[in-house]
């Protein structure tokens, strides 16, 4: 089965628009939701936020590969956020490259599940990372505003590049 959605990239305005709480979980919501799980394992990727396939809802659907996933979560807030961790990050909308990006190491995180049932998760180290990236792309951030500036300068130079060159 192809993936049901083309994952939007850097450019695209709705990865920089805050999305929109979700008020009602129906069946559309559900099956976009099992399509952004098959998008993502196509990918692969292990996590996709809504705004990635064009939809400026907040949710994600998340696999940290741990055996449990896969997971979605609807409107999630971060109630914790300890330590610090980084890790050589990337993202589906910024294909190609990684930067290394220091978020919290302890995370609690609650939402609701697709039957409307509120979920808690408490994550470390790489899970914490996956939670406060997709949380981030619910915001409109992507990981290039997580860089310092000169970081941040030669990536968006590295991409200007790469646009051009696709252009022809
Ligand atoms: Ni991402």
């Amino acid at each position: 089965v192809p993936s049901p959605y083309a994952i939007r990239t850097f450019g695209d305005p709705v990865l920089r628009r805050k999305c929109e709480p979700v008020d009602v979980i129906d069946d559309t919501l559900k099956q976009l939701a099992a399509d952004m799980i098959t998008t993502m394992y196509d990918a692969p990727g292990v996590g996709l936020a809504a705004p990635q396939i064009g939809v400026s809802k907040r949710f994600f659907v998340f696999d940290a590969d741990d055996g449990k996933g896969p997971f979605t979560v609807i409107n999630p807030r971060i109630t914790r956020a300890e330590g610090e961790y980084t890790f050589d990050e990337g993202c589906l909308s910024v294909p190609g490259l990684h930067f290394p990006i220091t978020r919290a190491n302890e995370v609690d995180l609650t939402g609701t599940d697709l039957d409307g049932n509120e979920i808690n998760f408490s994550f470390t180290g790489f899970e914490a990372k996956i939670m406060q990236h997709e949380f981030d792309h619910l915001d409109g951030i992507l990981l290039l505003q997580r860089l310092d500036d000169d970081a941040r300068k030669k990536a968006m130079r590295t991409l200007r590049e790469r646009q051009l060159r696709a252009n022809g």
